[in-house]
């Protein structure tokens, strides 16, 4: 689905001696690339603290961590999303609503969470599902009529631009809500060489909090103001994501292409709808993913498999659906959209080594079965 080692050749020698550098000084763990990473990635953003952590889950629940929940405290998230990002609501004991998602965008609705609101409902989790803003404007006035937090999760659309319909200013993903975390996975848009994540706010207090409690509640050294967690990014991954940070637009830009490359070859299909991007938000498309209507999926997946072409189903079960998270609750039927899209979603590679050949081949593979 990705094509990391391709892409890595390409920046091998600033990598490689940045990597080189940490290791000479051996500054390993928040050492000097993890503070130049986080101005830079402030800068890039626009917002005012980026607080860097070890995985984009941890993210997500240090944003939650700092808010002062009780156990029991409603969250609304989408039932369409991948899963760390109600595990960490369920495993701070907070209770996750789920709503279901839009048909074009699959982001969670402002509609739908406005239903989901009672008077234990304490913040919302929107996803930026493969790469392009929920319906933020909207999301942030029901936050402030019910008093709610807003936590974004962008570990899929970093970079991606979100335009409010009403002041007209542009904003980055993830700088919108209260706070805002992300994942570099290898495989996300700005991907390090092994985990790492981070978390970003416009809002002092809380960015001094997360930034204590990623670091085991500890502001003075063995001094614990708070139950904290041990999530800091490594200086070896903040090197690489310093130079990667540098290319990040190109990279959007090269996904934008392959898209608007598939986009093309599927349109007007009566079986495949390509992704819809909403008019408020760019999309950095981490994922290109179409629905299929009245298709073979396994088959389709088959075809392009003999054929040597990756493909993948991001999600093959809802999250009302997963075992772990089964509850009285939910029944299956709840959510229809994402249940019809958990059926019907199938994921072509995207990545910034495309190039037209290959997406040519992919396109004829798909169309042919279809
Ligand atoms: C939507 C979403 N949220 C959270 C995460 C968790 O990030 P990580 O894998 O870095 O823990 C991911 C990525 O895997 C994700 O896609």
């Amino acid at each position: 689905m990705v094509d990391l080692v391709g892409q890595y050749k390409k920046i091998k020698p600033e990598v490689d001696e940045a990597v080189l550098q940490v290791m000479e000084t051996a500054a390993f763990i928040n050492g000097p690339a993890v503070k130049q990473f986080q101005e830079n990635l402030q800068n890039y953003l626009g917002v005012k603290h980026v607080i860097p952590c070890a995985n984009g889950t941890d993210a997500l629940q240090v944003a939650l961590m700092a808010l002062d929940l009780q156990p029991g405290d409603e969250v609304i998230t989408t039932s369409f999303t991948f899963i760390a990002t109600a595990e960490v609501i369920a495993l701070l004991r907070l209770t996750p609503v789920l709503v279901d998602v839009d048909p074009d965008t699959y982001n969670i609705t402002p509609e739908a969470i406005e239903k989901a609101i009672t008077p234990k409902t304490k913040a919302i989790i929107p996803v930026h599902l493969f790469g392009q803003c929920a319906d933020m404007h909207p999301i942030l006035q029901l936050a402030e009529k019910y008093n709610l937090y807003v936590i974004e999760d962008t570990a899929q659309a970093i970079g991606a631009d979100y335009t409010c319909v009403e002041s007209n200013k542009t904003m980055k993903a993830g700088t919108i809500g209260d706070i805002g975390c992300t994942s570099f996975f290898p495989s996300k848009n700005l991907g390090a060489y092994g985990d790492g994540g981070a978390i970003f706010t416009n809002n002092d207090e809380l960015a001094e909090k997360m930034r204590v409690v990623v670091n085991h509640g500890m502001a003075v050294r063995y001094y614990h103001d708070y139950i904290g967690v041990n999530s800091r990014l490594d200086s070896m991954q903040a090197a690489v994501l310093n130079i990667k940070l540098k290319h990040l637009d190109e990279y959007t830009t090269a996904r934008q292409k392959a898209a608007a490359y598939y986009n093309d070859a599927f349109a007007g299909h009566p079986k495949i709808k390509h992704p819809v991007t909403a008019p408020f938000t760019t999309h950095v498309f981490h994922q290109y993913t179409l629905v299929l209507n009245n298709v073979d999926r396994e088959g389709l997946m088959k075809h392009l498999a003999d054929k040597g072409i990756a493909s993948a189903i991001y999600y093959p079960v809802p999250l009302h659906m997963q075992k772990a998270y089964l509850d009285p609750r939910y029944r299956e039927g709840d959510f229809p959209v994402t249940e019809m899209l958990s059926k019907s979603v199938l994921s072509l590679p995207i990545h910034t080594e495309l190039t037209e050949e290959i997406q040519k081949v992919i396109t004829e593979a798909v169309l042919e079965y279809v």
